[in-house]
């Protein structure tokens, strides 16, 4: 079948390249190709792989999941004895992966990381591992089952200079973290075509049990301590909930390239922190306004990591939630 010639969809504010063809999706190494840009073809998905189903976001990516689609989750320390879908423990640092091709999936979410962003500084070379050579594994095994390929990343790709991030702009990260993120979605986009690179900030309930901000904040407001809150540090995250359905419908939608995943307003840190104090109705006058240069991190961090979502409000078809209404869905979640 020929495929159609590129149909060109021009929006006010970028220009969105489409194609629909039913070519192959086979592995081709392109050095340099710019992944950025958004396409499309037609993916048919009913069985999912899952990378990282035990952590933050793999769980409510797969909860979300495994609702309409056949899940299979990979996990490798953690208990996942009250995940309903199938799991299997594979380490994704030792291809290669019997059990995962013979799943045969059509589409590959990768969640597993190492997203502890000190830890990335302190022994880079486990971030390598993790971020980018266990990538060129998922990667290469999505290529090798024709499966499209969801890659999470991060709004640490850039340099927190400004802010209100465009997939356009150029990333420049300025830690470990970033720097691993960044050829993770290179190595991602380079190995398999059918890829979509969703950077993202979130909040929610963390079931992997290690505590996520949202609520060690909650935890300390309610104990009654001081909450400091960086007042110089402006994010635009989004509910994990929100994002799994977002994961999702880019899953089934056609387009490849980069998508911004945020809540459409920005906050700093410390109006974070309040925001959530009155959410969880806890008193918000314990929130201690403070500078990132106050507390000794190992990693550097960017002041303003905010994402543009205007591209994904245009590909999901719906404007992204803003951060209050976010939390308070993560307050229902747990009433
Ligand atoms: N957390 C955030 O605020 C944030 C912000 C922006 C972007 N992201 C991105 O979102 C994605 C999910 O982050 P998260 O916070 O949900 O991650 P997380 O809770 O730290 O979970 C990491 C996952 O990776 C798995 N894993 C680690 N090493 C592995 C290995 N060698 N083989 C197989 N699995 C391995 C872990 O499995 P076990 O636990 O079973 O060992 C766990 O399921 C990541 O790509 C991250 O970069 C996160």
């Amino acid at each position: 079948m020929v495929p159609r010639e590129p149909r060109v969809v021009r929006t006010a504010r970028e220009t969105l390249v489409t194609t629909r063809d039913s070519s192959p999706r086979v592995a081709r190494d392109v050095p340099g190709k710019d992944y950025n840009a958004l396409r499309t073809h037609t993916p048919l998905v009913n069985r999912i792989l899952l990378t990282g189903c035990s952590g933050f976001l793999g769980r409510y990516v797969g909860t979300r999941l495994a609702d309409t689609y056949d899940v299979l989750g990979t996990y490798l320390t953690a208990d996942v004895s009250s995940l309903d879908f199938e799991t299997v423990k594979v380490d994704l640092l030792n291809p290669p992966f019997p059990r995962l091709l013979e799943y045969d999936p059509d589409a590959l979410v990768h969640c597993a990381a190492l997203t502890d962003v000190d830890e990335c500084e302190r022994n880079p070379g486990r971030a390598v591992r993790l971020n980018v050579d266990a990538t060129e594994h998922v990667a290469s095994l999505a290529a090798e089952t024709g499966a499209r390929l969801l890659y999470v990343s991060t709004d640490s790709v850039f340099d927190g200079s400004r802010g209100w991030w465009a997939e356009t702009d150029s990333p420049d990260p300025v830690n470990v973290y970033g720097e691993t993120k960044l050829d993770g979605e290179r190595t991602a986009a380079r190995l398999n075509d059918d890829t979509v690179v969703a950077r993202t900030n979130f909040f929610g309930w963390n079931g992997a049990g290690r505590g996520s901000l949202a609520e060690w904040m909650i935890e300390t407001l309610a104990s009654g301590d001081r909450l400091p809150g960086f007042e110089d540090a402006f994010f635009t995250p989004l509910f994990a909930g929100d994002l799994a359905t977002s994961l999702e419908a880019l899953l089934v939608r056609d387009d490849t390239g980069v998508v911004h995943l945020g809540s459409r307003d920005r906050m700093s840190k410390y109006e974070f922190a309040r925001e959530v104090a009155e959410v969880f109705e806890l008193d918000s006058s314990s929130v201690a306004p403070v500078e990132m240069s106050s507390v000794d991190l190992d990693a550097p961090r960017g002041n303003d990591l905010s994402l543009d979502t205007a591209r994904a409000e245009t590909v999901l078809g719906r404007r992204m939630p803003d951060i209050r209404t976010g939390l308070e869905r993560m307050r229902r979640e747990r009433q």
